[in-house]
């Protein structure tokens, strides 16, 4: 059986002659089915380049993206993905903002109420349905976001650095939030972060990318068992992984 993501020799150049930029690759990787795989690199290694390319939104210069054994060739419309700044619209309420994604699918949203106070509920915003972008702080416009990038049931979630924005302690609490979804629904994420602990902490394997052109230097599992709290980043485990992926930073020169 072949990968669920099977990105193969993938490299991208912007540009021509004096201009160009070899921005990333080329690059292997396979992701398996319900992997949470976080990219970490320097700013400029080319993690968005990635993700808009595996989005199908951008096109590669070299090599091929295969999502279930189909080369990517144009936009994905099934998979959820959420970038920094989130998507929601001003003139819809939180509710309307979800509902956005299924009519956009053609979906009926009154067939999927329940899915989406689901995700509301999960994510602690059941009150908040009816209120309006400009009536919640950052961190609820992101779980809002979270809910509109699932409520389709995506296989796939492209999540590139949703968090960046946010303070720590708001940060910490929707990492929860995520992680608790992840481990009812199961989706396969691709999720960038710069964040060494952030991204030990909630993936099934970080994939640590050199400075541009980024290239996969190491992929690292980590078999700590979920969900991650508080008390797992105090584990010999946790901090091993934190601190070797420090030293590989330090070595490119970036911290
Ligand atoms: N549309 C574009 N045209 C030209 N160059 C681009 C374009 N998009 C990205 N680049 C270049 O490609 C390189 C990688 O950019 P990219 O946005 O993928 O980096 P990144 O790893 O996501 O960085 P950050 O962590 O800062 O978000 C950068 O040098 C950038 O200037
Ligand atoms: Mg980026």
């Amino acid at each position: 059986m072949s990968s669920l993501i099977s990105i193969r020799q993938v490299s991208k150049t912007f540009g021509k002659g004096p201009s160009e930029v070899h921005a990333f690759g080329p690059v292997d990787l396979d992701v398996e089915e319900g992997q949470f795989v976080s990219l970490l690199g320097p700013s400029g290694c080319g993690k968005s380049t990635l993700m808009l390319m595996l989005a199908g939104l951008l096109d590669v210069s070299t090599g091929q993206i295969s999502i279930n054994g189909r080369p990517v060739v144009s936009p994905q419309t099934d998979i959820g993905i959420m970038f920094q700044d989130n998507t929601l619209v001003p003139w819809r309420s939180v509710r309307g903002n979800v509902e956005l994604q299924l009519e956009m699918r053609r979906l009926d949203p009154k067939a999927h109420q329940d899915r989406v106070m689901y995700l509301l509920n999960q994510v602690r915003l059941a009150d908040f349905a009816d209120r309006f972008p400009h009536e919640l702080s950052g961190g609820m416009q992101q779980r809002a976001a979270f809910c509109q990038a699932m409520v389709h049931e995506p296989q796939i979630m492209l999540l590139d650095e949703p968090l960046g924005k946010l303070d720590a302690m708001t940060r910490e609490s929707i990492r929860s939030d995520l992680q608790k979804l992840w481990m009812t629904k199961r989706p396969t994420v691709l999720f960038v972060t710069h964040s060494i602990e952030e991204a030990v902490q909630l993936s099934s394997r970080v994939a640590v990318i050199t400075p541009r052109p980024g290239r996969i230097d190491r992929l690292i599992d980590i078999d700590l068992p979920f969900p991650r709290d508080l008390a797992v980043k105090n584990s010999p485990e946790f901090v091993t992984h934190v601190r070797d992926i420090q030293e590989i930073f330090r070595g490119y020169g970036v911290i």
